[in-house]
């Protein structure tokens, strides 16, 4: 296995560890929730954990049947967070370097292409599909607060 190769494997299995716990904080902070309002946001959170579940599900199958590596099962630091707006902010900051990650995982196997010639394409095409859900994750947890894009820029 090439130098290239093993880096990407070691790139997916870190976005697989924050997948985990992205799954696991948003399950947590949908519990969190209450009030008057609360119902479709804590409905919102749980749709937004079920996608990261499946993003998970997804990087163990480019990890494991795509490129011959093993998939971590470990878990990055998930973060608490108590009031509302807490938890959006939490999360969007998440989603925002969730995205950054996928985006630098691409280009290295866009780097990779002659590499990975019975793989390619799968690769590429599960990413895309994964940093769309994000970026859809960070429209609609933006619009739980009203927030402008602007706005999330600041976010850190
Ligand atoms: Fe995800
Ligand atoms: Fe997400």
């Amino acid at each position: 296995m090439s130098k290239k190769v093993e880096e990407i494997i070691n790139l997916l299995n870190k976005a697989l560890e924050t997948e985990h716990q992205a799954n696991i904080q948003y399950l947590s902070h949908a519990e969190v929730v209450d009030g008057i309002n609360s119902e479709p946001i804590i409905e919102r959170l749980k749709e937004i954990a079920e996608d990261e579940k499946k993003h998970a599900a997804m990087l163990r199958t480019l990890i494991g049947d795509y490129l011959d590596g093993v998939p971590a099962i470990t878990m990055a630091k998930a973060k608490n967070a108590t009031t509302i707006e807490d938890i959006i902010k939490t999360n969007l900051k998440d989603e925002k370097e969730a995205v950054e990650l996928y985006t630098q995982i691409l280009e290295k196997v866009r780097e990779a292409k002659q590499e990975l010639p019975y793989n390619f394409l799968k690769i590429e095409h599960d990413l895309r599909h994964i940093i769309m859900d994000e970026q859809e994750h960070i429209a609609e947890l933006r619009k739980l607060l009203g927030m402008k894009l602007s706005e999330i820029e600041k976010i850190k």
